[in-house]
């Protein structure tokens, strides 16, 4: 295997920390070990389905290939676990909680095994049943989804993840649990929750409720009994009051995410990933990879050619991900086997633009997204049509949405999600997900006192060329935070390197919308406000993102949680 990985100081840091093998605390793994021992062991899915040893080794090259010309990386656990001992490649899994003692506590001892491996997990806590509601075997008072939640979140700061990265846990609690009002403001105080995400599971009848300003009702999950009536606009404005302190809780439409769900016959929906990404059904599992959207442009325009061979390739890989993978529950391997869901994505797309010319926020931006997504999605599932030939459906096909939709075959029930590509976009060099670039000079901390100033490379790039590059000027942009209205640099220059504050929360939505339109799962996105945005600010892009018809939303008020920390020390 030839070739090898051009990756930034930055990089090669990351994959130091956490990725490459090491003994005795020594690294012992190059980059490139690490893409060929990620290769050779999710080559070695197609001994299943028939490939002799040439054959596989070719494939092997082809994966290689790919990863080390960073066009395609898969999500963290991949490279970090393929061909080692753990071999646990999946960063999502959502987990069942039921009203009951012994599965509360056997959840908390999966969800640790899994967070040991890297992978993150999710939990509906709807099912619960109500604080000081009765509980019939001891004649006592029940705790409640929340406090439960407490003890998921101590039992994953123990864990650490065995030391490869932080346990993540998303929390949801669907809007007529009688504790929603409890749930809702949990997080306001900085200390709880801490390894939790938490949405709100938003209801299609709760959304109209708020519109014709009704009450909807609250009810009991052990006895589906109705306990009271809530007037559906003050609970919307306590859930944007609470996300504009804080930035949680996010919400989630459940029935929207319902009415896409491939598999209805095999249950309903009722919690995501940690990141929001990822609907799932309890005990499946799914892996996620991501295409680097700043590769496939060429000469300025989008080499279409290029990018279909990437989807291609990148499928195969992802299913035999699912091959490879080891799951650490009987239920999961079951689940995951049974549709065989994968999350191919995007990453890049902020550089993608800048490479093109056209700014994010913009008519020009929102198009090249759906087209970009549309492509992917619809090559995606040639893909999947054409492995299933070779491979078979997955064995849930019959019971899925596909066959009334005209398909005679699907190798899995999903093929698209949108990560949010924290780590692995820091590998590849480019902007995360499909993120706007967050800053395009900044300080960085080395050897803790040291400053280092960072250019983004392709600002640096277009400042060196167009001849206003220098030392002073990017101080300075690293101060002030952006370009807009600076005049040592040029309008058409400020209008392409826009980053996540110069651009309005509107902007934020309709790309998240132009994604989703083209995504199976969902998508990863966070809605930057200004510090000085009001609340109805953040109502508007709740509202926005409902009739845009994302699966979800969460929003970020810069400095909202430094200044909460700060209140708090003013307060004692
Ligand atoms: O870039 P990378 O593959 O490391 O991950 P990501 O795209 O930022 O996150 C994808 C998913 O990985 C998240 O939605 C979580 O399910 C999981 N994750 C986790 O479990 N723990 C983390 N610290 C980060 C991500």
């Amino acid at each position: 295997m030839k070739g090898k990985a051009q990756l930034s100081a930055n990089a090669l840091t990351v994959l130091e920390r956490r990725y490459l093998k090491k003994e005795g605390g020594k690294v012992i793994e190059t980059p490139e070990d690490m893409f060929k021992r990620v290769a050779l062991n999710i080559s070695e899915a197609e001994k299943k389905y028939g490939k002799n040893d040439e054959e596989i080794r070719e494939i092997a090259e082809k994966f290689y290939e790919l990863m080390i010309s960073l066009a395609f990386l898969p999500n963290s656990p991949t490279l970090m676990n393929a061909g080692r001992e753990l071999q646990q490649l999946a960063a999502c899994f959502v987990l069942p909680v039921e009203d009951s003692m012994e599965s509360i506590f056997e959840t908390i001892k999966n969800a640790a095994l899994i967070h040991k491996s890297g992978g993150g997990t999710g939990f509906s806590f709807s099912r619960i049943r109500p604080q000081k509601d009765r509980v019939l075997t001891t004649g006592g008072v029940a705790s409640g989804p929340i406090s439960f939640m407490k003890v998921f979140n101590a039992a994953t700061e123990a864990v650490k993840q065995g030391g490869t990265r932080r346990g993540a846990n998303m929390g949801i609690l669907r809007v007529d649990h009688p504790d929603i009002l409890e749930f809702i403001t949990v997080k306001q105080n900085n200390e709880e929750l801490t390894n939790f995400n938490l949405s709100v599971g938003i209801t299609e009848k709760f959304m109209e409720a708020v519109e014709k300003d009704e009450h909807y009702d609250l009810i009991n999950p052990r006895n589906k009994e109705k306990v009271k009536s809530l007037r559906a606009r003050e609970v919307f404005d306590l859930i944007v009051d609470s996300a504009w302190k804080s930035g949680e809780p996010g919400i989630v439409f459940l029935d929207r995410i319902n009415e896409k769900n491939p598999t209805p016959l095999l249950g309903e929906i009722e919690s995501t990933n940690p990141c929001g990404e990822q609907p799932l059904l309890p005990y499946e599992a799914c892996n996620l990879g991501s295409i680097n959207l700043a590769k496939v442009v060429r000469d300025g325009e989008i080499d279409y050619n290029y990018l279909k061979d990437i989807v291609h390739l990148s499928v195969r890989f992802l299913d035999n991900v699912i091959d490879m993978g080891v799951y650490p529950l009987k239920e999961i391997t079951e689940m995951v086997h049974g549709n065989r869901k994968i999350g191919l994505g995007v990453m890049g797309f902020a550089d993608c633009l800048i490479k093109l010319g056209i700014p994010y926020n913009s008519e020009k931006g929102v198009k090249v997204a759906e087209q970009l997504m549309e492509f992917i999605q619809k090559e995606s599932k040639m893909a999947s049509e054409k492995l299933a030939e070779e491979r078979g459906s997955f064995p849930n096909f019959h019971l899925s949405i596909y066959p009334d939709m005209g398909y005679k075959a699907l190798r899995n029930a999903t093929t698209t999600t949108i990560a949010p590509t924290g780590t692995i976009s820091m590998i590849a060099g480019v902007s995360s997900g499909i993120e706007p670039i967050f800053a395009l000079c900044y300080k960085r901390t080395i050897l803790d006192n040291e400053e280092l100033l960072e250019v983004h490379p392709l600002f640096e790039e277009v400042a060196k060329a167009r001849g206003f590059y220098s030392e002073e000027l990017m101080e300075k942009i690293a101060q002030k935070g952006s370009i807009q209205g600076l005049k040592e640099i040029p309008v058409d220059v400020q209008k392409i390197f826009v980053t996540a504050h110069d651009i309005s929360p509107q902007w934020h939505v309709e790309i998240q919308s132009a994604f989703q339109k083209y995504t199976d799962n969902a998508v990863s996105k966070t809605v930057n406000f200004p510090y000085d945005a009001t609340r109805e600010d953040v109502k508007e892009v709740f509202m926005l993102s409902y009739k845009l018809k994302c699966k979800g939303v969460t929003v970020y008020r810069d400095g909202s949680r430094d200044s909460q920390v700060l209140s708090k020390v003013d307060n004692k």
